[in-house]
């Protein structure tokens, strides 16, 4: 059935569509997404059937096969809204469209369509903290008085200094520079992101009604669960006088800071709540919050998103202490909350995790962070270095997937990982596409590395990415790592993961770990309830095991033992 509109008779106009008409998931049951295996589509870049060197949602369908054969339970998708791209899409234009250039909306049903019909579920991605500069509202804006309607769904102000010409604060965007921008009649507006991102004002109940309109857009299209884009940041207290950077910085992050992470956030996600539970399963979302981790649970609960990424595993180094640290705490949160836990290694916006693994582990004195970072010393000298140990890398990438996919919770996977792709570092400055890159200016090399088009064939145009080329460069050595190749090889990435996610569901029917003592700190082994156990030995020496019957290992294991960064399966005995 296409739902792009309603059956009508007669030539009268059909009635609103009603609950009952809705395109219930086949099989749905209201807690899918607890253990789901998430695979994260970047559209632009996984596959583009119309020949313009952009992913679409055609090609996307194209790949169902695909995605089906790999075993996972649902899709998110980074957005496909209409977008000039000035944040690969995160500037959304129009919240309930298409962007022409990735598809229509018929080419997004028959999607949703094709995939529910491999039992896949589909999450879309939420961008409620900016809009697109592009969007009606903020073209609205620049035709509009200062005080006027239209600019109280934004965030302007008026400047500092003689006629107004400094910014209103010092305040800083994520992407580098000041987060203010200036309009012609001299206000400026506030943008946390790109300057192309002006940031909505939340307290504006139009704005509210106006994303429960396209939370229903979607639903009522069958999509299964919404991603909600830095979940922590929409509400703000712009109280005057507005505090200084250094101001805000002395601020505890306690949820009554005027920027981040505020309890009344919660407020909005609330009527979400409400939205989501009235279908049938109820949808899902899950937090992008990038907030303390004892505040998680705020977002995860029932009352508000449900579920929140855990983005601790993909900021540890390869190492059993950090992890079993991370895996512990996140599950007692996941208590709290009464939620499951999430857990990710690799995703847009970060360096993919086989390229984080085959690099020296990065000072944490000055940052306290590994190299997430794109703009780290190995990226920023081009690529070219013997400090990137990509074997070695590739290596501990699959162990810890073999680790995290064996945890209990949701395992959200971004595409490529199942490669084992690397990072793509050496992307000339001239085909650089992320803000990140141009406003640092060029210090942070940006998040593009991890967003080129994925190689589907060993040979042809783009990889078999499609037939007119790739929007983001790709290295020749994504040869030997194309789907073609890797379907074909026993011991590929590809067929590793393939295996674990279809053995996965045997695993995932309890929500529980047990720690098991290894006798070595560097060695972690853990039992679920149902008898399945995991043991990842993150040392260089083998470990001995006190069994034979693995079932899937992340690298050649010899009988009864498990050789340095390498993780097993053992099936209840
Ligand atoms: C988080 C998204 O993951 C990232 O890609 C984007 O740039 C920012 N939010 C702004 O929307």
């Amino acid at each position: 059935m296409t739902r792009t509109q309603n059956p009508s008779v007669d030539g009268r106009p059909a009635p609103p569509r009603q609950p009952d008409d809705r395109e219930a998931f086949p099989s749905g049951n209201a807690t899918w997404w607890r253990q789901a295996a998430v695979y994260q589509v970047y559209p632009r870049s996984f596959a583009d059937a119309d020949g313009d060197g952009l992913g679409d949602l055609p090609g996307v369908t194209s790949r169902v096969g695909y995605l089906a054969e790999l075993g996972i339970d649902a899709v998110w998708l980074s957005p496909f809204y209409p977008s000039q791209l000035a944040d690969g899409g995160y500037d959304v234009a129009d919240y309930r469209d298409v962007d022409p250039k990735l598809g229509t909306l018929d080419d997004f049903d028959d999607m949703v369509r094709a995939l529910h019909a491999h039992d896949i579920r589909v999450i879309v991605d939420i961008v409620p903290n900016h809009t697109s500069d592009q969007h009606a509202w903020f073209r609205e804006t620049l035709d509009s008085e200062p005080g006027s309607p239209a600019r109280d769904r934004y965030i302007f102000r008026s400047g500092r200094g003689e006629a107004g010409a400094e910014p209103p604060t010092d305040w800083v965007s994520t992407f580098g520079g000041s987060a203010w921008e200036q309009v012609a009649d001299g206000q400026w507006y506030l943008h946390n992101f790109a300057v192309e991102q002006p940031d909505l004002n939340w307290s504006n109940p139009e704005v509210r009604a106006d994303f429960v309109r396209t939370l229903r857009f979607w639903s009522d299209r069958g999509v299964d669960g919404f991603r909600i884009d830095v979940a922590h940041m929409l509400t703000k207290d712009m109280t005057e006088p507005l505090l200084s950077r250094a101001e805000l910085d002395a601020l505890p992050l306690d949820g009554q800071h005027p920027l981040i992470d505020r309890d009344d956030v919660h407020e909005v996600y609330a009527e979400w709540r409400a939205v989501f539970n009235a279908y049938d399963p109820p949808r899902t979302a899950v937090a992008e919050a990038w907030v303390d981790a004892a505040r998680v649970p705020l977002y995860a609960r029932a009352e508000s998103l449900g579920q929140a990424f855990n983005f601790e595993l993909l900021e540890a180094d390869f190492d059993a202490e950090q992890f079993r640290r991370i895996v512990s705490d996140n599950l007692a949160l996941a208590e709290l909350s009464g939620s499951s836990s999430t857990w990710v290694l690799s995703n847009h916006d970060v360096v993919r995790h086989a390229t984080r693994y085959g690099l020296p582990h990065p000072p944490r004195a000055d940052s306290g962070r590994p190299a997430l970072k794109h703009g780290n010393e190995w990226l920023l000298s081009g690529g070219v270095t013997p400090a990137l140990d990509r074997a070695g890398g590739l290596r501990r990438a699959r162990a810890a997937t073999l680790f995290l996919l064996g945890l209990p919770g949701s395992a959200y996977l971004y595409q490529g990982e199942e490669l084992g792709l690397h990072e793509v570092a050496d992307i000339a400055d001239e085909h650089r596409q992320d803000p990140t890159f141009f406003r640092s200016p060029g210090i942070d090399k940006g998040r593009d590395g991890c967003r080129v088009p994925i190689p589907w064939s060993s040979t042809g145009t783009s990889f078999g990415f499609g037939e007119g080329g790739a929007h983001l460069p790709q290295p020749a050595w994504f040869a030997s790592s194309a789907v073609d190749v890797e379907e074909r090889l026993p011991h590929s990435t590809l067929t590793l993961y393939r295996r674990a996610l279809n053995l996965r569901s045997e695993l995932q029917t309890d929500e529980q770990l047990e720690w098991m003592d290894t006798g070595r700190n560097e060695v972690l082994r853990f039992a679920r309830p149902n008898g399945w156990q995991v043991v990842t030995n993150f040392g260089t020496e083998p470990f001995e095991l006190d069994r034979a019957d693995v079932v899937l290992a992340s690298d050649d294991a010899p009988l009864g033992i498990v050789p340095g960064e390498t993780t097993v399966w053992l099936a209840p005995a």
